[in-house]
Parts: structure tokens; sequence; C-alpha cells
């Protein structure tokens, strides 16, 4: 798909699906509360970095020829015309998957470039080519054997250094793509299987029935919760949709895992990551399921560092605000097409002002773009986040036991007040999902993500490749810098990246174009908030063009 093609429902979902009248809260929560004490993915006297990769959408694709035809799905035939031919390394702006020339560069480089410098790896789904060719239908067992493929080097790249990964299931990674009913079944058994590196033991027979885990990267500290979108995405037609009354539905069973798992992390003052494929929008999400995912996101703000997503091959963020909270409703919202920027944008602008923002109420979604240049160009981000202090006076262990000693610092939970509910709507239909009795709501302005100390997320650099076009096997694909996060003071230094990876013109902090739009601070919530609200004033005409520039990678001239 080209941009101009990406009509995208975003803020706007369709709501195919009847509201089913909702339930009050279960209380049932003990069924699959496994306590996460997994065997430690951070190997004892490996020093933390305080950085960790975030890879998604590879997309090989084993029939990929360097020069068959575009419109074959870079398949077959030999066109005439240079632009039609697919190139050796991808083919960028465009429908083709990624040869193994690009997943094998993209590893090669990620070996040799960063394996040494993180502590963890998201993989957010997406390790198999598209149903895109006609001529050759996908099968279980060449998805099968992909994801194997890549699992293999993945292992050997960052597993073999005691790096942890923690993939998760995209829409391409089932037969047939979107389509997953309720496990166990073929497919959790076979992931469970290929992913046996990944999954901590304890975690197995969960994994095994909603193909959702979760990790301690840094014992007792930080953990990365995987989640299976496909019980989420509105385009799974084997699934209910997190409806109110199907207590059983595989999306409702994997939320009510999810609150059990905030809650184990938040009592052991723990932080969690979420990751997973498909983001949590109301364009993605049945309404059910993305209500759901809105209220944890938003009760756990205390404990969620953030929320980590690929699928859309575009680069962008969006907030999860209480609104989101309310079930729309049905029909309620006109079916409208809008470009993505135009709609994040559009977004942005209705945030509240300064002094009239409660920070309690957002929660912030991070989508990376992805490996396969379809219809981009192929691109890989890193995170840091602060460790400073985690390893001196004794290290995590004795933080750890002073914290004991000390209790845990958590706030208590506050309710929603209870004018929040729609007292009318209450009356006359009692199952309403606003309408249940309301639980605790944990947010807390001096938590991580919120504040910036330690296991905050600081800041990402986007790394891309824009020349995967013109490379041959003697000449070509680099993978470059395409802008930072961080502000310049910052970059003083081998923090937060290496200086290495750093252009000398950014070092020295003399540099101010596109490589560094926003200068933010940290990535706490605040801080997505305020950049949030700069993008949405139309005067700020700069920096909403690059925002526009880095969410097509490159192809904003499409776009304005
Ligand atoms: C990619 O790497 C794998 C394993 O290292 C190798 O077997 C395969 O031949 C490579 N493929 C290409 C096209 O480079
Ligand atoms: C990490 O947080 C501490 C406060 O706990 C702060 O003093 C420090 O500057 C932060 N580190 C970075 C790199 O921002
Ligand atoms: C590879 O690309 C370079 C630079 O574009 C070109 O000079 C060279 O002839 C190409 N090599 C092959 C084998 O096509
Ligand atoms: C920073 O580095 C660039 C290129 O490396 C150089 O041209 C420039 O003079 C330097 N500026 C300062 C302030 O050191």
């Amino acid at each position: 798909m080209l941009p101009s093609t990406i009509l995208v429902l975003f803020l706007c979902g369709i709501f195919n699906d009847v509201i089913s009248t909702p339930t009050p809260p279960q209380a049932v929560l003990s069924v699959d509360a496994t306590t996460p004490a997994d065997p430690p993915a951070q190997p004892a006297g490996r020093k933390l970095r305080g950085r960790f990769l975030h890879v998604t959408d590879m997309h090989p694709d084993g029939y990929y020829r360097a020069g068959a035809s575009v419109s074959s799905a870079c398949h077959s035939n030999k066109p005439r015309k240079e632009k039609d031919r697919a190139g050796w390394l991808g083919t960028p702006y465009d429908e083709c998957d990624s040869p193994f020339t690009l997943t094998n560069f993209t590893l090669k480089h990620l070996d040799k470039h960063w394996a040494d410098e993180v502590d963890f790896v998201i993989w957010t789904g997406d390790s198999a080519r598209h149903d895109n060719d006609r001529e050759i239908p996908r099968t279980p067992s060449e998805i099968y054997n992909l994801n194997r493929a890549m699992t293999k080097r993945m292992e050997e790249v960052f597993t073999s250094r005691g790096v942890a990964v923690i993939p998760s299931i995209g829409n391409n990674d089932v037969w047939p793509h979107n389509i997953m009913a309720a496990g166990p079944n073929s497919i959790t058994n076979e992931f469970s299987n290929i992913w046996q590196s990944f999954i901590p033991f304890s975690s197995f027979q969960v994994f095994q029935r909603g193909g959702y885990f979760s990790v301690e990267v840094i014992p007792n500290e930080v953990a990365v919760v995987s989640l299976n979108t496909m019980y989420f995405y509105d385009s799974n037609k084997a699934v209910g949709g997190c409806e109110y009354t199907e207590k059983e539905d595989p999306g409702n069973l994997e939320f009510d895992w999810l609150e059990v798992q905030l809650d184990l992390y938040r009592n052991r003052d723990m932080q969690v990551w979420i990751s997973g494929h498909v983001p949590p929008s109301p364009g993605n999400y049945f309404p059910g399921c993305f209500v759901k995912y809105a209220d944890l996101a938003l009760r756990y703000q205390d404990t969620i560092l953030g929320h980590l997503f690929g699928h859309m091959n575009a680069d962008h963020f969006f907030f999860i605000e209480k609104d989101d909270l309310d079930l729309p409703e049905e029909n309620s919202r006109a079916r409208r097409k809008e470009m993505l920027d135009e709609a994040l944008l559009n977004d942005f602008s209705e945030l509240p002002k300064e002094g009239k923002t409660n920070l309690d109420e957002f929660a912030v979604v991070n989508v990376a773009p992805s490996v396969v240049p379809n219809p981009y160009v192929p691109s890989f981000r890193v995170f840091t986040y602060n460790v400073t202090g985690a390893e001196e006076d004794g290290g995590i262990e004795a933080r750890r036991k002073k914290k004991k000693k000390k209790g845990s610092k958590r706030k208590h939970g506050h309710r929603r007040p209870e004018k929040d509910r729609p007292a009318k709507e209450c009356k006359e239909k009692e199952e309403r999902w606003e309408c249940r009795p309301k639980k605790p709501w944990y947010s807390d302005a001096s938590a991580p993500s919120r504040k910036n100390e330690l296991w905050s997320p600081l800041g990402y650099a986007q790394y891309w490749l824009p020349d995967v076009g013109s490379a041959n096997d003697t000449h070509g694909g680099k993978f470059k810098l395409e802008y930072l996060t961080y502000g310049l003071p910052s970059l003083r230094g081998d923090k937060p990246i290496p200086a290495r990876e750093v252009p000398g013109r950014l070092r020295n902090g003399s540099y101010n174009g596109r490589l560094v739009p926003y200068s933010m601070d940290d990535l706490t919530i605040g801080s997505w908030v305020s950049l949030g609200r700069q993008l949405g004033n139309p005067k700020k005409r700069k920096l909403r063009k690059r925002f526009r520039r880095y969410l097509y990678l490159g192809l904003e001239d499409d776009v304005d």
C-alpha cells in the first residue's frame, strides 16, 4: 500500500458488530494467575545497558527474486524497465515483502552494532510473508518455517548473549491470516514449540491456551508482557470481541490474565512494558476490547512504563484517554476515512490546555515502523531507559532489600468519582460497561511513567535504511540514524546512544536539524502530552511536517 491509499479508520473505528450488554465485573480472576516468578532473563553479572530494541514486522519471503517484477509481489517475470524490478536488498515504498538478503542484512547489522548494547529485545510479530500472490498461497507450514528461521537468527544474535527476546504473534503469523480461534490449538502449540527458548517455563501453560506471556527482563524489577492481540483485533472473525456477556471469550480471558499480572507486578513494586502486534486503537480493536484495554492502561498507569506495538508499519504515537473508557454508542461515530497523519494531528489538536490537563487520564501508545519495506523502508528502534544508580551501592538486590524494609512506596489507588457515572443511563441499563462498580485507579505523579526516575523511558533513536532500493551485493545498504527524540545536550559522551551510532555533527551539540526534531527530556507521559500539544498546533508547520515525514518514512511529499 502506498500512503495515499492508506485510508485509516483510526479515531473512528467501524463498529459493525452489535455491542452486547455488559455485565458486572467478574470476581473470578484466579483461573490462570501464575505468579510471575520466572527464571531470570538477565543473566547475573551482565551489566545493564539501559537500552532495549524494538523490532517489528520483518515479513521474510522465500519466493522473493531480485529482478522480478514488483507487480508479481517480486516473485516472477523479468520486466524490461529498471523501475519495475525488485531490488537486491528489497523494494522500497511498494508492496513486496522482505527478501532473505534483507532480513539477514538487518540481523547482521543488529548483531554487529546493537546486540552487546541492549538488555532485551521486544519483537512484535509478523515474521512471515503476506498472502499477496494468488499463484502461491501461503500454507501453515510455510508460515511456521519462516517464523522458525527468524527465531533461529534472533536466538543466535541475542539469546546466545543472554539478551532476552520477547516475541508476539502477528496477524500474518497465523493461517488464514487474521484468524485465530480460542486456544489451545495448532497455532498456540506450534508457537510454544518455536519460541521455546523465549517463553519462561512458568508461562508455558498459559501460552499454550492463549498465546500470551510475560518475562521478567530485570528480575524483580522490570517485566515485559507479550499480548496476543489476535483476540482483540476486529478482523479476527473467530472470536467474540470482548463482549461483556461472554465471560469465556478469549479476549476477555486475556484481559483477566493481564489484570492479574499487573496486580501481581504492582504488588511487587515492579514496572511493566506492554507489547504486542496490533496496536490498541478504536480502528483496530473490537469496541469491547478497546475499552478494556483503555481501562487497564489507565488504571495501572503507575505500573506500566509504556505500550509498544507494530503492525501499522508507519511510525507514530497516540494517546489513550479517559474518554476512551466509555463504550461508544452504536453508530455514534460516523464512518469516516482519514489519512493516519491527519487523524493523529486532529486528535492532538484536541488535547486539553496545559493548566487543564490531568495527566492521570493519559496513556501513550508507541507504534514502531517495520523492517519490511512495504510500503516504506526498513527500520528499527532503540529505546533508552533510566538505570542511573541501579547497580550502585550493592545493586538491585540491595535496593530491593532496602525497599522491602521501608515498605512499598506505592500510593493507594483512588476511585473514579461517582459523578463520572452516567447516572441516567445506568438506571436504564445497569449492565452497561461504564456502570460497573469502579475499580481502583492507580496513578501517581512520581511513578516512572510520569517522572524521570529509575526505569523511566528516556528516549529512542530511530534507524532506517533509506538506500535499500539501490543497494546491491557490493555497494550500499547502510542503516542510518533517522531521528532522535532526545535533546542535544543529552547526546554528549556515550549516552544515551553509543557515540559511534550517532553522526559526529550531532555529538558536539551544534546541529539542530531534522535528526533532532523533538528535544524531549524523557518519554514520560507529560513529555508526550506536551509534544502532542505542539504537534496539534497548526502554526508549528515545520514540526508537523517532520512528524509526517517520520510517520511515512520519507514519503512526506506524498502527503502534503
Ligand atoms: C540468510 O542467512 C541464512 C542463515 O545464516 C543462510 O542460510 C541463508 O543462505 C541466507 N540467505 C540469503 C539470501 O542471504
Ligand atoms: C534517572 O533518574 C534519577 C532520579 O531517580 C535522576 O537523578 C537521573 O538524572 C535520571 N537519569 C537520566 C539519565 O535521566
Ligand atoms: C552495484 O552498485 C554500484 C553503485 O550503484 C555499481 O557501480 C555497481 O556496478 C553495482 N554492481 C553490480 C554487480 O550490479
Ligand atoms: C561540531 O562538529 C562539526 C562537524 O564534526 C564541526 O563542523 C563544528 O565546527 C563543531 N562545532 C563545535 C561547536 O564544536
